[in-house]
């Protein structure tokens, strides 16, 4: 068995979250392959976060940062966690399916790296910026004035006419405003995003407001974790390289 050795550096989390932990991951261990040809892609790791918290993964590329969010959210169903992943209280890993869904997109909202993979292109923008409020049962009416107004927020001009045009009418940094948008519109705890500014220009970062009124600065790196984030939030972002 092969043992990933370079895991992405946490501090080790309290084994038992402390009053008020929005997400506590301790010694979290993921394998993938067969039984037989295991191959460990993250071994123990442990974080800890509080709302508002910022956390960023680092560590060189291929360390398991991609494959710790996507753990978190639970969408390879053919990874073998063992430990605990406890957000808000509940053991991620404890829940059905179906009770997943109720927490992807909502209480955790996710920006993956690719805009275009995110989309579907045969959906308009709207349909998909409203498809988290849809799913949660909100009503037409109220999931269109929610959308038209987070796009707005993420400086797309002309909101409501954007809505009914489809991704590949649009830009890759209009296509990353949608993501955000999506992540967004139900305001969740915890937003985890994978290399969120990679398909961004800085034009665009800087462009970009927080939901609070302030700018959000972007550094020129294009490293750092930049990208609006709902007040009382807890955010995990991942470096799309290593840090310097
Ligand atoms: N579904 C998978 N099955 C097996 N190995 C995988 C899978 N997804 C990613 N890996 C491997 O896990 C390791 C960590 O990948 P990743 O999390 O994408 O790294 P990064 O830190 O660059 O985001 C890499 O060796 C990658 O090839
Ligand atoms: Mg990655």
């Amino acid at each position: 068995m092969k043992t990933m050795t370079n895991t992405p550096v946490q501090q080790a989390g309290e084994r038992r979250p402390a009053p008020g932990t929005l997400l506590s991951v301790p010694d979290l261990t993921i394998e993938a392959g067969s039984k037989e040809l295991s191959v460990r892609l993250v071994d123990r790791f442990s974080l800890d976060m509080a709302p508002g918290d910022r956390v960023a993964l680092v560590g060189e590329s291929g360390s398991g940062k991609s494959v710790t969010a996507r753990a978190i959210m639970r969408v390879d169903p053919d990874f073998r966690l063992s430990g605990s992943i406890d957000f808000q209280g509940q053991n991620l890993l404890k829940l059905s399916e179906k009770d997943m869904v109720s927490v992807r997109g909502h209480k955790i909202g996710m920006v993956f790296l690719d805009p275009m993979g995110a989309l579907n292109p045969l959906m308009t923008i709207g349909e998909q910026v409203m498809e988290p409020l849809r799913i949660a049962g909100v009503k037409r009416a109220e999931a269109e004035r929610r959308a038209k107004a987070v796009l707005e927020e993420l400086v797309v001009v002309n909101a409501a006419a954007r809505m009914k045009a489809y991704p590949h009418e649009f830009s890759g940094g209009m296509r990353q405003r949608v993501v955000l948008a999506m992540a967004l519109i139900s305001n969740p705890s915890l937003i985890i995003a994978d290399g969120p500014t990679t398909a961004l220009d800085v034009r665009v970062q800087e462009q970009v407001p927080h939901p609070d009124g302030q700018d959000v600065k972007g550094t020129g790196s294009g490293r750092a974790p930049d990208h609006p984030r709902p007040r009382h939030s807890g955010r995990l972002a991942q470096l799309p390289h290593p840090a310097v």
